[in-house]
């Protein structure tokens, strides 16, 4: 459970899972929540796991521990998967203190009955704690991505405690040190993980990485995903990145299809962007995919091109939730173009259009509105389209 001299690995696995918050599909990888034991003369741990694994971390607790007792629980976030374990640790190391910001302390008295008056310990930007032989530094990272977060700094061996940031999909399986484990499947997650759930806090992502642009940072302990000691330029690259909803060149085509006549639309326009010479086309029906994987997809590519068909004149729901979804997140910076069908009387491409303007993206080329089923006019119109996106994308490469 080593992770540097002084800092051990007490977090568990969730193989389980299938939707993490009951929309997220980690059904294939899992999900770990991470927490850590700090070993001064002084003993902190950092946070605790979500309410299903309580009693699998305070073993993992009382292994590492070895007989000594806990002088401090560090939380860093209040979300349930990090906090349920609060009541259950302040019970069995009654001599514990409880070290948190103000903002978590306000969110302990709803989640728990009790902010723990008597044992508490309100930390903010620039407070130390000295555990003897080490010495931890909190700075306050505000709706990263709740507003009571915080990260802690161990001074001492540059050890970053970064709550959900830098966090990934992914249960670790044995291996908790990035230098241990085959980390492939680890980078897209990191992408659907940010996109999705830290995707609307861009700005405060980025004020956070420029409070810790002068850490001497050895090793990050986030509370989900890898222990990262090799890698951790590479993962704050990702961070900033995706917080800059910077992207590549590339074009995600989602849409919605009854019977296939939306669906040819979406695949005579992916054809006519790879004539174009854009390789990146990743296509999603909106039945099929998780919506975090499209999300994800979005965050990565420059390019959105959406198509819908008209339902009970309306734009199909899985899109409409689509829609939402992009919205929520205030993504920035992307080209949109349209499309979509009807059968009697057209709402879809209408509805687009008012996406189009909430969202801000830049449109290209026109709106393909389609009448039941293709035509030679519709496929003109669908590579139409396709040639204003790529020739947008293209401008970029100058
Ligand atoms: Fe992993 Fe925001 O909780």
């Amino acid at each position: 459970m080593e992770i540097t001299k002084d800092i051990r690995y007490v977090g568990v696995d969730d193989h389980d899972i299938d939707l993490f918050e009951g929309q997220y599909d980690v059904s294939e990888n899992g999900m770990a929540y991470n927490s850590y034991v700090i070993l001064g003369d002084k003993i902190a741990v950092a946070d605790s796991v979500d309410a299903g694994f309580v009693d699998e971390w305070l073993g993992n607790l009382e292994t590492v521990l070895d007989g000594r007792t806990p002088d401090y629980l560090v939380v860093h976030h209040m979300e349930p998967d990090h906090s349920a374990g609060i009541a259950a640790f302040m019970e069995r190391y009654p001599q514990a203190q409880i070290v948190a910001s103000m903002g978590a302390f306000r969110m302990m008295v709803n989640y728990f009955g009790t902010d723990y008056p008597e044992r508490k310990m309100v930390v903010k930007e620039g407070d130390v704690l000295d555990l003897g032989g080490l010495t931890l530094a909190f700075c306050m990272i505000p709706m990263v991505h709740w507003p009571e977060t915080m990260m802690t700094f161990d001074e001492t061996e540059g050890v970053l405690f970064s709550g959900d940031g830098f966090g990934c999909f992914g249960t670790l399986d044995g291996g908790f040190l990035d230098t241990r484990m085959n980390l492939d499947k680890y980078w897209d997650e990191m992408v659907r993980y940010y996109s999705n759930i830290v995707g609307k806090y861009g700005s405060p992502v980025q004020k956070a990485l420029a409070k810790l642009g002068g850490l001497p940072i050895s090793t990050i302990c986030s509370t989900h995903g890898p222990v990262w000691t090799d890698n951790i330029a590479k993962v704050i690259g990702i961070y900033d990145r995706l917080s800059r909803y910077a992207a590549e060149e590339g074009v995600v085509i989602v849409y919605g299809s009854m019977y296939g006549n939306t669906e040819q639309m979406a695949e005579a326009i992916a054809a006519e962007l790879s004539v174009q010479g854009i390789k990146n086309i990743v296509m999603h029906n909106v039945s099929k995919s998780n919506p975090s994987y499209i999300i994800a997809d979005i965050f990565k590519y420059r390019g959105l091109i959406i198509g819908s068909p008209t339902y009970s004149n309306q734009i199909y729901p899985e899109i409409e939730s689509l829609l939402s979804k992009i919205l929520v997140r205030e993504v920035k910076g992307r080209y949109l173009g349209y499309f979509g069908s009807f059968c009697w009387a057209g709402a879809a491409v209408k509805r687009m259009g008012e996406f189009a303007e909430k969202s801000k993206f830049e449109i290209v080329g026109d709106p393909v509105e389609m009448k039941q089923a293709m035509k030679d006019i519709t496929y003109e119109q669908c590579e139409n389209l396709a040639r204003a996106m790529a020739e947008r994308l293209k401008k970029d490469r100058q």
